[in-house]
C-alpha cells in the first residue's frame, strides 16, 4: 500500500537513496523563482531577495542568479557581515533599523571588495536615530546611505502617515543636505503586508494597496518638492547605490503590476512558500520547502502515559481510527503533510526528541519510513537543520550550509 502521493513517494526515494535518515530541510528548486522572475519583468521592478527568509548563502546566491539579481534584504547584523564578505558585488538595503552599535560593530568586522558607500543602504525610521548615524559617520569618517522607512498603513514605525510624517521627512531631509560628506539620500522603504494580511473588514487589498501607494506617492512628491538637489543626487546615483523605491514583500508582492511608484519589490518567504504563505495572492506558487524524519517507532494504538482508566479511555477516544508513531524530533513549527492525515497529537505533549505524530490507521508506516511535515514560516525554520537539501525535479543536487552568526 503507498503511503505517500507520486510527489512525496519519489523524494523519499531520492533521500533514502542518499541516506538521509535523520530530520532534513528540503528546498524544492525553480517554480516559484521562475514565477517570481517572470511577474517582475512584467510589472517592470526589480526583485530584492530578503535574506532572513532565505538564510543560507547558497541558496540566496541559487535564487539570484536565477533572477538576475544582486539586490539583498538584510535584517540581522551578523548575516549583513556575512553578505558583505560572501557576496561582494551585493546590493544591500537593511529591512529593519540597526542599533548604530551594530552599524559600528559592521564597520569594524568588514573585510574584502565590498564597498558600503556604493552598495549598502541603511535604514533610518526617525529623526533620533539620523542624528545617532551622523554621530557615528562624523567619528568614524564615513559617509552612510540612508534609505528611509514609511508607514504606508502597517504602522510599524517609519515617518508617520500624515501631518506628522510630513513634518518629519522635511526634517530629515534637511538634517541629510546639511550633511552630504557623510549622509545621502537613496530612498524609501514602505513595507505593507497589512493590504494581504487584515481581515476583508478592513478593507479590500486592492483599496488599502493604493492607499498604501498614495501615501508613497506623496512623500515621493515631497522630497522632489522640498529637496529636489537630494532626488537628483539620488537619481544620478553616482558612487552611491540607485534611486531605491522599495515596498512588498511576499504576501503582496503580485499586487504590484500596475502601480508607478515603487521601483523594486522585496520576496523571500513566498519563494519556499511555507504554509502561512498559503494565500490567494501566491497561488501561482507551490509548497517548496519540506521538512523529512524517519519513523523511529510505530506503536500501534494510541495510548496516554499513566494508569487506570481515565487515560486508556481518553487514548480509546482520542485515538479512534489512528495509529502513533514516534518520529525522529520533532516540536518545530511545522505542520505534517504526508501521508495524507497525519497529524500531530493534542494531548500526548510535544517532544523535540521523539514527537508522537497520529496517522490514519491504515496507512502501511514503517519504522524508518519518512514522513513529511511543511514548515509554517521559513526564517527561524530553516536553522535548524544543518544544511539545507536542495531538490530539483525529485533528485538531491546541493547541500547548502544554513547561516550561523558571524
Ligand atoms: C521590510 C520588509 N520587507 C519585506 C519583507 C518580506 O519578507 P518575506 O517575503 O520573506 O515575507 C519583510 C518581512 O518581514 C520585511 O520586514
Amino acid at each position: 500500500m503507498t503511503i505517500h502521493d507520486a510527489y512525496f513517494a519519489q523524494l523519499q526515494a531520492a533521500l533514502l537513496e542518499e541516506g538521509e535518515l535523520r530530520p532534513r530541510l528540503i528546498v524544492d528548486l525553480d517554480h516559484n523563482i521562475d514565477q517570481a522572475v517572470a511577474f517582475a519583468a512584467r510589472a517592470g521592478k526589480a526583485l530584492r531577495l530578503v535574506e532572513k527568509s532565505l538564510p543560507s548563502f547558497e541558496l540566496l546566491d541559487y535564487i539570484a542568479r536565477r533572477a538576475g539579481t544582486r539586490r539583498l534584504m538584510s535584517f540581522h547584523q551578523p548575516f549583513l557581515t556575512l553578505d558583505a564578505r560572501h557576496w561582494p558585488d551585493a546590493d544591500i538595503l537593511l529591512g529593519k533599523p540597526m542599533p548604530v552599535a551594530l552599524v559600528e560593530r559592521f564597520y569594524q568586522s568588514l573585510t574584502g571588495d565590498f564597498e558600503p558607500q556604493r552598495q549598502l543602504q541603511w535604514l533610518i525610521d526617525s529623526p533620533e536615530r539620523l542624528e545617532q548615524y551622523l554621530g557615528l559617520a562624523q567619528r568614524l569618517g564615513l559617509r552612510l546611505n540612508v534609505n528611509l522607512e514609511l508607514d504606508v498603513g502597517l504602522h510599524r514605525g517609519g515617518v508617520p502617515q500624515g501631518r506628522a510624517g510630513a513634518l518629519m521627512l522635511s526634517a530629515l531631509l534637511q538634517r541629510i543636505a546639511q550633511h552630504p560628506q557623510h549622509l545621502r539620500f537613496t530612498g524609501f522603504m514602505g513595507y505593507e503586508p497589512h493590504v494581504m494580511m487584515l481581515p476583508r473588514l478592513f478593507g479590500e487589498p486592492e483599496r488599502l494597496l493604493a492607499q498604501a501607494m498614495a501615501t508613497y506617492q506623496a512623500r515621493v512628491q515631497q522630497v522632489q518638492r522640498e529637496a529636489p538637489a537630494l532626488w537628483a543626487q539620488a537619481l544620478a546615483a553616482d558612487g552611491q547605490p540607485p534611486l531605491t523605491l522599495n515596498t512588498a514583500g511576499s504576501p503582496t508582492y503580485r499586487l504590484h503590476e500596475q502601480e508607478q511608484v515603487s521601483n523594486e519589490l522585496a520576496l523571500g518567504s513566498g519563494l519556499l512558500k511555507p504554509t502561512h504563505f498559503d494565500l490567494p495572492s501566491l497561488a501561482g506558487h507551490l509548497p517548496a520547502l519540506f521538512i523529512a524524519t524517519p519513523v523511529l517507532k510505530t506503536a500501534g494504538a494510541f495510548t496516554l502515559p499513566g494508569a487506570g482508566r481515565l487515560p486508556a479511555l481518553i487514548s480509546r477516544l482520542a485515538g479512534r481510527g489512528k495509529q502513533a508513531l514516534f518520529i525522529y524530533g520533532g516540536n518545530w513549527l511545522a505542520d505534517p503533510v504526508s501521508p495524507v492525515g497525519l497529524k500531530a497529537s493534542g494531548l500526548y505533549g510535544t517532544s523535540s526528541n521523539q514527537q508522537v505524530l497520529l496517522a490514519p490507521a491504515e496507512t502501511a508506516l514503517q519504522v524508518d519510513d519518512l514522513v513529511f511535515l511543511r514548515p509554517t514560516q521559513s526564517e527561524a525554520v530553516l536553522l535548524q537543520f544543518g544544511d539545507v537539501l536542495a531538490v530539483r525535479a525529485g533528485r538531491v543536487v546541493g547541500r547548502w550550509p544554513v547561516f550561523a552568526d558571524a
